[in-house]
């Protein structure tokens, strides 16, 4: 298929265009570049260099003959969505309205979508399966909701079947090291962990020890972000081939504290990792894993690179260089 990947630069982006073009799709990557990279780049696929906000150009490019897209151009960082919903607003929900409307006007007919599991908010009970209410506790996640009523909108409206894809927490790095890119100012626990156990952070934070958990640091479910590039191949193929839509989750279905992540951190890299306790972080839902048993049902997806171990081995493999 021709397939237009937009924010195919960045960190899960890179690695979901890589899968694609091993699945023997064209592709092309849509990127402001704004925290993408250049060397996150593929000779392989076509690389426009471009903003969502740029309506015209945005619809020239959709007009150019994609069977699909795959929407990954989104700020991602729970806590700053908090402090900065402005920005939240303009890139995720209006850049995203700009995606909808051009490819309604160009006729795409499908877009896979990076939604995530911040659209749950604290969890009513455990595992979290893609029936639980969706109370986002904080912003960011509310823009994934959002979006998620957008697309079942255009779904109906415009005839665009959609997946959406509930990440839970992304993480690791391609299991054969042939991406290099490093997010720069990361906000997320696995990159800062690397960062201390390089050096290039003194020590870091753990942010609250007081949350109702065995440890009372928070808890996530990780996903090997290898793992979620095949589960939007199979997103795809499903919504195209079926002609309808869907809402899954897409996790390791287990869940790991602040502070085990730290510890087995420690065992993979061989480094101390300075972490100091600090105050509780705003908008932070205390425990956040997944079933994703309908993935499989429906997609026969399932995690193969997201034990913990995998994950950091493969981040520490694109950090300690
Ligand atoms: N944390 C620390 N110290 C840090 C960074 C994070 O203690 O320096 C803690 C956080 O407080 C949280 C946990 O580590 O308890 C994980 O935090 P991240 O920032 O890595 O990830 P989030 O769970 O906030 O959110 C991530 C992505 C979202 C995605 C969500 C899905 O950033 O885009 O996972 O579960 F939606």
């Amino acid at each position: 298929m021709n397939i237009l990947i937009i924010g195919g630069a960045g960190y899960i982006g890179s690695h979901v265009t890589r899968e694609f073009l091993d699945n023997g799709h064209d592709c092309t990557v849509y990127d402001n570049l704004s925290s993408g990279l250049r060397e996150n780049l593929f000779p392989q696929a076509r690389f426009i260099h471009a903003d969502i906000h740029d309506y015209p150009l945005l619809l020239e490019t959709m007009k150019g003959g994609f069977n699909a897209v795959i929407h990954l151009a989104a700020y991602k960082a729970a806590g700053e969505s908090m402090l900065k919903p402005e920005k939240y607003s303009h890139n995720n929900i209006a850049g995203t309205i700009n995606i909808l409307n051009a490819a309604s006007e160009a006729g795409i007919k499908n877009i896979v979508f990076s939604s995530s599991a911040a659209v749950y908010g604290n969890p009513q009970y455990l595992p979290i399966d893609e029936k639980h209410p969706t109370l986002p506790e904080n912003y960011y996640g509310f823009t994934k909701l959002e979006i998620e009523r957008f697309l079942g909108w255009y779904e109906k409206l415009k005839g665009i079947n959609y997946a959406s894809l509930r990440y839970f927490n992304a993480a690791g790095y391609d299991v054969k090291g042939r991406i290099k890119g490093l997010k720069q100012n990361p906000a997320n626990l696995i990159p800062i962990i690397m960062e201390t156990a390089r050096g290039v952070r003194k020590e870091m934070q753990i942010f609250g020890n007081d949350y109702d958990t065995p440890d009372g640091t928070c808890i996530r479910g990780y996903v090997h972000v290898s793992d979620l590039s095949a589960g939007h191949v199979l997103a795809l193929d499903y919504i195209s081939k079926n002609n309808k839509s869907l809402t899954v989750n897409l996790g390791s279905e287990e869940g790991f504290s602040v502070l085990e992540v730290v510890d087995i951190a420690r065992k993979v890299t061989g480094k101390p990792v300075p972490a100091k306790t600090a105050e509780r972080r705003k908008g932070d839902p205390s425990k956040l894993y997944d079933s994703s048993s309908l993935a499989l049902e429906i997609l026969g997806w399932k995690a193969r690179y997201s034990d913990m171990e995998t994950i950091l081995k493969t981040s520490w493999e694109a950090y300690k260089k």
